[in-house]
């Protein structure tokens, strides 16, 4: 690579701060209106946790850095213990965040494929409730 070749991030190669700014408003507005997830954010200010879920994306991708500045390590599987996230909130936050991206329209499909993935692994990183059979 020449001196004069910049490195692309996916930050950029996404959209930047645009892309992640809509693709998170769109999922929010879906949560707001879920009757499982909604109700396990009403302690907090549901805007602070749209911003927060933003820079940490933004930072994920190799965007700015303010999630680290403002909260430290991300450690979310920890920060999730609080919630109670078994495979119906899991696979709800999914829900919405498909729609989201799916709104987005993107035209690089193994960009967004590779968004995706990264999403259901976190995802299933972060259900603590158990759902195996005959636990019900
Ligand atoms: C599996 C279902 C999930 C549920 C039900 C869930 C729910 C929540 C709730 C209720 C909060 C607290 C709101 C706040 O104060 O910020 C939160 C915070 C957060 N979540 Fe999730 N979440 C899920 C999955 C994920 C995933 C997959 C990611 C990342 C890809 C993520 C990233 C975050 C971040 C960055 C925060 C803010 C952490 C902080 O700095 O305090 N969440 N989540």
């Amino acid at each position: 690579m020449s001196d004069t070749e910049k490195q692309v991030t996916p930050y950029e190669q996404f959209g930047g701060h645009e892309f992640f700014a809509k693709l998170v408003a769109r999922f929010y507005q879906g949560v707001r209106h879920d009757s499982v997830l909604a109700p396990m954010y009403p302690a907090h200010e549901m805007d602070e946790a749209e911003r927060r879920l933003l820079m940490f994306m933004e930072q994920y991708w190799g965007g700015p850095q303010a999630y680290g500045e403002e909260r430290g390590h991300p450690r979310l599987r920890m920060r999730h213990m609080e919630f109670a996230i078994d495979a119906e909130a899991r696979d709800r936050w999914l829900t919405h965040m498909h729609d989201a991206i799916l709104e987005m329209n993107m035209q690089d499909s193994e960009l967004e494929n590779q968004l995706w993935m990264y999403l259901v692994g976190a995802a299933h990183a972060m259900q603590n409730i158990d759902d195996s059979p005959g636990s019900h």
